[in-house]
């Protein structure tokens, strides 16, 4: 077994034989979990299209933490690096949902959370409290069922509904937060920061103007 002392010690960074061995064992249930929630919102898109007349969902993207990472976050959260401590990480499958507009997100996630086979573990919402540098996306830990030759297990996912812009301005964030090093670095953030106040408020204008225009043609077909 292996004893975490310091997490800012950057040691135990590669898995032993017998994590490799579980990790990959539990893979299967992990991908199956993994494609099942796509499907899921997949299946939500289209019934929206076809219903309301516009698809809620831009695009979504899905991933696996490799075994690498996940020993490295076991380590990081303090946990023995265990092979059977693999399944403690919620975040091993990974979905992310991405929205036109900040409506849709909550929209499709309530849709999603009344499935009756999947169990809601944990939300936590960084649109209506963003993180301090400005990250906003609104996070969910699921669990889903899933059936292999053998066996029916429930496997955690962990999905990140957000914007078109949200996605933007994370993957640029999430660029910066890995270059310490480069100069100016403080000026960058705090412009990060801005553009992600500034997106927002123009993410909440266009979610009116959207409002305005949909309502007015539910009137039309009505009439
Ligand atoms: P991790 O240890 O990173 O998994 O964080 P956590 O378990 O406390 O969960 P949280 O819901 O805060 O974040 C989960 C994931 O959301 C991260 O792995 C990132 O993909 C994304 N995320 C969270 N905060 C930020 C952020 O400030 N910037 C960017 N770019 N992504 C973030
Ligand atoms: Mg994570």
């Amino acid at each position: 077994m292996t004893l975490i002392k310091d997490s800012t010690v950057k040691e135990n960074v590669s898995p032993t034989e017998e994590f490799l061995r579980e990790y990959k064992r539990l893979t299967p249930l992990y991908l199956g979990a993994m494609k099942n929630v796509c499907t899921r919102f997949e299946i939500l898109d289209n019934e929206f299209g076809e219903l309301q007349g516009h698809d809620p969902i831009h695009h979504i993207e899905s991933r696996l933490k490799s075994a690498e990472s996940a020993y490295e976050k076991l380590y990081r959260r303090k946990i023995a690096q265990h092979p059977e401590h693999i399944v403690k990480l919620n975040d091993i499958a990974g979905v992310r949902v991405v929205c036109s507009y900040i409506e849709d997100i909550y929209t499709i996630a309530s849709l999603f959370l009344k499935q009756p086979d999947v169990k809601f573990l944990q939300c936590k919402d960084y649109i209506k409290n963003p993180k301090s540098n400005g990250y906003r996306s609104l996070h969910l830990i699921v669990e889903i069922p899933v059936c292999l030759s053998t066996q029916q297990t429930s496997v955690p996912v962990e999905i990140q509904l957000r914007t078109i812009s949200m996605n933007m301005w994370a993957s640029l964030e999430h660029e910066v937060s890995y270059k310490m090093d480069v100069e100016g670095i403080e000026a960058y953030k705090a412009e990060l920061k801005d553009c992600a106040d500034g997106l927002f408020a123009l993410e909440e204008r266009m979610q009116k103007i959207c409002n305005g225009i949909r309502s007015q043609t539910e009137i039309l077909n009505e009439e």
